[in-house]
């Protein structure tokens, strides 16, 4: 068996470095970047990508939104001239980026959050390259997002880098996808059903044919199957290998805590060569969503319970790097969940890739938020930025569906752009669901995806958080076949602000937003959702704090502050314990209102999250009375606290091993 596995590796690793004429060389380093105002350019500074301008100026109403320029001095790489071919590929420049090397132009390319690629073999020099990006993240009426309240954040704040491939390849070009789409066409616990297309740039009539070989690693790293036929068209400027690969009894990616992905090796042969290689790490799974029961992951029933993410980060904006995608991530995993919206346009790359790894069922989505207009080139770039959207993104086990807007109202008749969007989602796609995230009832375009979410806050904007009872109930129909989800609920808090004796919701737009409001809001709309099985998925807004310029509420301008951790990622809210008493299996316990340090009341209630099913709590070293509520939530009622310091103590017993498991504070009573 070993002896096996060892020989497949060695096959593995020699063809490979017959393969190993691809390469990427990240363009980090040797940038300057300038503002550009009309004739004006201002001083030139130097700069790392990933960057962005409004690193500091993002959460202040007036934050920069024009032009500026990017230049970059370069050699080339090793390149082999007659062998080889350069590409430069951006993974994101917002929003609208015309490109130039040696003085060519390459192209221009808008949307803030995709990628794209243009060959340049022809304008390279070994020497002293001069690439150029002039970019605007200006308010542009014909490119999406019209609205939203977070920031647009302008720059070059992905990665960029020089792709060298072998002259006839797997193409970097169809919209800049890795060239290769692995569509899960039938996948069930007996056979995993895959149909593989790998487009080849390059390749010309002349040249005889061109093949596929698959070979497919367990997740265990031996070798399931090797597929070498296929079919060839030629279509457009690609050369297209068509092939079918069959898993038998396949390890099924099981979402969190089961995250299984299998090993694929791609390469393409010509003349009995290898010519070029790529490799992706692919989970095979199955789903479905049924309108009465919910989420289905591989025929059993798997409730979504997910959190939002916008990608942005204090003093950083969008330009993040590795460690912040990575700490996101620990963030979202520690807290319990199993899904997120990555909301409201492409993330990065990397993060569906950690996405992939964790486990984390995904809910992708394009930038069509509020409204559109109603010109031919707005509606070329919504389905320019969708297309981008699927085929970047094609091979990412853990997305589950495609959304096609936020929040869309107006009389600009959306639902025609809509219904394009739907057919063109299904077309490039059909193995996953179409989506998408209202918040007004009876539009046209409500009714056009294949399942449906709202955005509906419950004792936030409007009425008390019970009151998500009958906001679910009144889009749910139990005699219609279609599935209903809450694709944003919750509320702002600042974790400065103390309310222990807050009953309805502050002024939403004001400056008080005490924490505890927050976790009031979450406990009472959640128990309304956990009580309707057919809600097959729920999202909190937000993870995270993030930017919103406009926004001048809580205690921080900019800040739009419904996050369950804070902009910085360095605390974690009340809330934050609350859903991970909830949703995580690792034994909790946390005491609420901690931050509330200093008390001119002497009668208080303790409220502690746990997940084990016994806690204790100690006041002054003695024990009070608790009592043990739904969901993880444990009150100790009119306690009464002692002038000067308290010591509060909380303790709880997990089930698997009788160990205590211990949270304390301390509060200062000031009479
Ligand atoms: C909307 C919208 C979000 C926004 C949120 C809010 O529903 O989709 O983008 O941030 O409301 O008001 O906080």
């Amino acid at each position: 068996m070993y002896l096996r596995i060892y020989i497949a590796f060695l096959s593995f690793i020699l063809t490979a470095a017959v393969g190993a004429a691809r390469t990427s060389v990240p363009l980090v380093n040797g940038w300057s970047f300038a503002k550009v105002e009309g004739e004006k350019t201002y001083q030139w500074e130097n700069v790392a990508i990933p960057h962005t301008w409004n690193d500091a100026d993002g959460t202040t109403p007036n934050y920069y939104r024009g032009k500026a320029a990017y230049r970059c001095r370069f050699d080339a790489p090793p390149v082999q001239l007659h062998t080889q071919r350069t590409f430069v590929r951006f993974e994101a420049v917002s929003q609208d980026a015309t490109v130039w090397l040696n003085g060519k132009r390459l192209g221009r390319h808008q949307g803030a959050f995709t990628a794209f690629c243009y060959e340049i073999t022809h304008v390279l020099k070994e020497k002293n390259n001069e690439l150029v990006v002039k970019v605007t993240n200006a308010a542009d009426s014909l490119v999406m997002p019209l609205e939203g309240d977070f920031t647009i954040f302008g720059g070059i704040y992905r990665p960029v880098a020089l792709l060298i491939l072998p002259n006839v390849c797997f193409t970097p070009q169809d919209f800049a996808s890795c060239g290769i789409y692995v569509s899960q066409s039938k996948v069930n616990n007996e056979i995993a059903h895959l149909n593989i297309i790998a487009k080849v740039d390059g390749a010309k009539d002349s040249d005889g044919p061109y093949g596929l070989r698959t070979t497919v690693f367990a997740p265990e790293g031996h070798i399931v199957v090797t597929a070498t036929n296929s079919n060839s068209v030629k279509d457009g400027s690609f050369l297209t290998l068509n092939q079918s690969v069959d898993i038998s009894n396949p390890q099924l990616w099981g979402g969190v805590g089961n995250p299984a992905m299998h090993r694929f090796f791609f390469e393409l042969i010509h003349n009995g060569q290898v010519i070029d290689t790529l490799s992706q790490n692919i989970g095979v799974r199955y789903f479905e969503v049924n309108p009465h029961q919910g989420f289905f992951l591989n025929g059993k029933e798997f409730p979504l319970r997910g959190v939002n993410r916008h990608q942005d980060r204090d003093g950083m904006g969008w330009a993040i790097t590795h460690r912040e995608h990575c700490q996101d991530m620990e963030l979202i995993k520690e807290i319990g969940a199993n899904c997120i919206r990555l909301a409201h346009y492409p993330h990065s790359d990397e993060f569906y890739t950690l996405c992939d790894e964790a486990g984390m069922l995904v809910w992708a989505e394009i930038p069509y938020i509020g409204h559109g207009t109603r010109h031919y080139a707005f509606d070329a770039n919504a389905r320019q930025q969708l297309t981008e959207l699927i085929r970047q993104n094609y091979n990412h086990c853990s997305i589950f569906c495609w959304s096609l807007f936020n929040e869309l109202g107006g009389s600009g008749r959306p639902h025609e752009l809509v219904e394009q969007l739907n057919e063109l989602a299904h077309r490039e796609d059909p193995t996953r669901l179409t989506v998408a995230a209202a918040n007004n009832d009876g539009r046209p375009e409500n009714d056009m995806t294949d399942i449906m979410a709202y955005n509906t806050y419950p004792g936030w904007y409007w009425a008390d958080p019970g009151t998500m009872q009958w906001a679910i109930d009144w889009k749910y129909d139990p005699n219609k076949n279609r599935a209903i989800g809450i694709s944003e609920y919750g509320a702002g808090a600042s974790i400065n602000q103390h309310d222990q004796h807050i009953v309805k919701a502050p002024k939403t737009d004001g400056s008080w937003h005490p924490e505890e409001w927050q976790a009031l809001v979450h406990e009472g709309n959640y128990r309304e959702i956990r009580k309707r099985p057919y809600v097959w998925g729920s999202f909190v807004w937000n993870m995270f704090d993030f930017a919103s310029a406009s926004r001048h509420e809580g205690d921080r301008q900019g800040i739009n502050d419904k996050g369950l951790v804070t902009y910085d990622r360095q605390t974690r809210k009340d809330a934050f314990y609350f859903y991970q008493a909830n949703w995580s299996k690792k034994p909790m316990i946390h005491i609420t209102s901690k931050r509330h340090t200093t008390r001119n009341e002497a009668l208080t209630d303790i409220k502690v999250y746990s997940n084990c099913p016994e806690v204790s709590i100690e006041v002054n070293g003695k024990y009070v009375h608790v009592e043990r509520l739904e969901h993880c939530i444990f009150v100790a009622h009119d306690v009464k606290l002692t002038s000067g310091e308290n010591q509060i103590e909380a303790f709880g017993i997990t089930t698997d091993n009788d160990v205590a498991i211990t949270d304390k504070c301390s509060w200062t009573l000031n009479n």
